[in-house]
């Protein structure tokens, strides 16, 4: 009986880990690691998105040097990691929703300059639009 109930003990218990172990892999957080907080100000945050939009802008908009593409694909890249942090300054939905379209549009541009020299002209310009709205429509709101 006291075997039985050390069991069950155990078979508890280890489910209840796996349980925790399955929920910590699922919000991709390293294990024994706080939920994700931003560190610097909105403002500072910012000055990095202005800094990193104005480069991106000269790429998209510059002649086609050879190292064009990588710089279009890699300053997209981090300016969509602002904006995911971005996503974390706020908990109003209409603010995270301009923010994780900014995230995910810098993505998709980054994913097309990262076609190199097949990567379409028309389309990456279209996406900067497109990031430019992004921005417009949270400052509207929130700047
Ligand atoms: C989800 C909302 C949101 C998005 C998207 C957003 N911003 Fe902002 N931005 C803000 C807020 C809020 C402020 C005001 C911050 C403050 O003064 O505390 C701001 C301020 C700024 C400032 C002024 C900083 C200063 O020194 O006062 C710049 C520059 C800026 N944003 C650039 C950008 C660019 C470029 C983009 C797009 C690539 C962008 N932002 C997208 C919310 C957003």
């Amino acid at each position: 009986m006291a075997h039985r109930t050390v069991a069950t003990i155990v078979l508890f218990v280890g489910s209840a880990c796996c349980l925790l172990l399955g929920a910590r892999a699922e919000s991709a957080q390293p294990a024994g690691s706080q939920p994700y907080k931003p560190v610097a100000s909105v403002r500072g945050l910012m000055t990095g998105q202005g800094l990193l939009f104005k480069q991106l802008q000269a790429a998209v908009d510059g002649p086609k040097a050879a190292d064009r593409a990588m710089t279009v694909q890699l300053t997209a890249e981090a300016l969509a990691e602002l904006a995911n942090v971005n996503t974390y300054n706020s908990d109003k939905e209409d603010y995270r929703g301009w923010a994780s379209q900014l995230r995910e549009t810098a993505m998709e541009l980054a994913a097309e300059a990262k076609k190199k020299a097949s990567a379409d002209d028309a389309r990456m310009k279209q996406l900067f639009a497109r990031i430019e709205a992004a921005c417009q429509a949270c400052h509207d709101a929130y700047q």
